[in-house]
This record gives structure tokens, C-alpha cells and sequence, in this order.
């Protein structure tokens, strides 16, 4: 695996910046300050009384444009408009207060902290499961690990087919983690699922590396990567090319439309 260019985040004149959800969270807390500044403040100067449904759409127009001043990606704009109405509309059901905390810590130990890394939890397909099983060392019993195993499908599956390797699962999120453990030992999967970061992991330590992260996740896996993986070891991305790094393998497993990027070290 070779860059084309330095990594990007290495200038020192680059100034921290939050993750976007963070951003998003301060933005429309700064919107609120402005909506409430307009309604009690300046718009009754002009002998405008606020309702809700004006202060929402204030609110909302607010948030979306200072995201878009943000250059938070084009998806954020539309979500921090929509925000506020959602709250209001939501709020008017009436819904007893333990559903929002049931919901709230549902989605918590399900997504926990992907407004730090970026990348949510969605599965990959089978196809890309057959694809990567077919890209395992067949000389040799493989090391395999998927780095951010959700509820360990592809883990599983190549635990089954591959009875000689040792199959294991790295998951930061607690709900797909415990899922994937209970998973294993009701189907007697000799997948071994692990909670924590892959960051922690040494790299050296396996023959095949699947990641199916995000586009904000691939410039410091491809630095960990190029700095851990032993020669003949095979890194594999589904949908995420690294940028910079052009891949050896560029498949579409099943032939459909899910890509699949491999770099040999
Ligand atoms: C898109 S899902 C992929 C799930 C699974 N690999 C599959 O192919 O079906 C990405 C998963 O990576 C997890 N994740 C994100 N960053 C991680 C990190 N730094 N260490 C471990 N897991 C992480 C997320 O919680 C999420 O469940």
C-alpha cells in the first residue's frame, strides 16, 4: 500500500475542529438564543407577535443556514431545518416521558459514539461476505478480523466456512457487541467478538482486515495500516476507498452495486 500524498489533518496550522454532530448540536443552540432574541426582543419592536410556528421555522432556517456557513456535509442543512419542527411535532403527541428515554438509550448503546468516529451501523450484504471469504488465504489457516463487527454476520459466516482460521470481531457499540457475543453462543460460532476500539488493536496480528466504515474514517485507518500490516497481509474496505491510495483489488461482489477495495501490504 503506497500514498500518493501526505496524510491529510498532518498540517500543525489546522485548528481542532468538533465532530459534526457536535457542531450541529451547538448550532441550533445558537439558533435558539437568536430565535428567542427575534421573538421577545426585536420582532415586537415591528409589532410582530411570534407563534410556534413561526419561531420554529426561524429556528430551523437559522440552524440550516449557519450549517451551510459551517460546511458541514450537504445532508446536515436539510436535518438541522427539519429539527426543530420534528420537536415540536413529536412533543405535541403527548407521548409519556420513558419512551423518549427508552428511545434515547436504545439508539445510545446502539450508535454510542458515532458522532466521535463517523460511522454509523449498517450491515453489509451477503454477497460482500462471499466476496471476502473467497479473498481469505487458502494455504494457510487465516487471521481474519472485522474492524467494527455490528452484530457479527460476516464474522460468523467466515467462522463457518473456514473451520481452520480464527475469526474475530472488534465492536465499539455495546448493543451490536453483547448481540454478537449471544449470537455466537447460541449458534456454538467459533467467531470471538471483542468491545473496544480498533484503534488499540496491532494490525500485525491478522492476515485479512475488513473495514466497513465511513469516508471520514479511511485517512487514519490507512496511516494505522500502513504503519502495523505485515507484508502479504490484505486490507479490505466495502464502499470506502482510501483517498490518495490506489487500491490493488476493486471489486463488485455478486455483481451488483456494492464495492469492495482491497490494498495487499
Ligand atoms: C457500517 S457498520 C459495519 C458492520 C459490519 N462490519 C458489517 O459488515 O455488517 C460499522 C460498525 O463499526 C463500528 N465502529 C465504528 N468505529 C469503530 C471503532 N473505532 N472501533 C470499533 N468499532 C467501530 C460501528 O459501531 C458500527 O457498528
Amino acid at each position: 500500500m503506497h500514498s500518493r500524498r501526505s496524510q491529510p489533518g498532518a498540517s500543525p496550522h489546522r485548528l481542532p475542529s468538533f465532530p459534526p454532530a457536535v457542531q450541529a448540536l451547538l448550532i441550533q443552540l445558537l439558533a435558539l438564543l437568536a430565535t428567542l432574541g427575534m421573538a421577545f426582543h426585536a420582532l415586537p419592536l415591528l409589532d410582530v407577535q411570534v407563534n410556534v410556528a413561526m419561531a420554529v421555522l426561524l429556528q430551523g432556517g437559522i440552524a440550516a443556514a449557519l450549517t451551510r456557513w459551517r460546511r458541514l456535509a450537504p445532508w446536515w442543512p436539510f436535518i438541522q431545518f427539519l429539527f426543530p419542527l420534528t420537536l415540536v411535532l413529536v412533543l405535541s403527541l403527548g407521548l409519556p416521558s420513558w419512551i423518549y428515554l427508552s428511545a434515547f438509550s436504545v439508539l445510545l448503546i446502539l450508535y454510542w459514539s458515532t458522532f466521535r468516529t463517523q460511522v454509523p451501523y449498517y450491515p453489509s450484504r451477503a454477497a460482500v461476505w462471499h466476496e471476502v471469504e473467497r479473498l481469505l488465504p487458502s494455504d494457510r489457516p487465516p487471521r481474519f478480523i472485522d474492524i467494527g463487527s455490528g452484530f457479527g454476520g460476516l464474522t460468523m459466516h467466515l467462522a463457518r466456512r473456514r473451520p481452520d482460521g480464527d475469526f474475530a470481531g472488534i465492536e465499539l457499540a455495546p448493543l451490536p457487541w453483547f448481540a454478537s457475543l449471544v449470537r455466537a453462543r447460541l449458534s456454538g460460532s467459533r467467531g470471538r467478538f471483542l468491545r473496544g476500539d480498533y484503534a488499540d488493536l496491532d494490525f500485525g496480528d491478522y492476515d485479512v482486515i475488513f473495514a466497513y466504515l465511513s469516508p471520514a474514517a479511511m485517512p487514519a485507518l490507512a496511516s494505522k495500516a500502513m504503519a502495523e500490516m505485515k507484508p502479504g497481509s490484505l486490507l479490505l474496505s466495502h464502499e470506502f476507498a482510501i483517498p490518495g491510495v490506489e487500491p490493488q483489488l476493486l471489486l463488485h461482489p455478486g455483481n451488483g452495486r456494492d464495492v469492495l477495495y482491497g490494498w495487499y501490504r
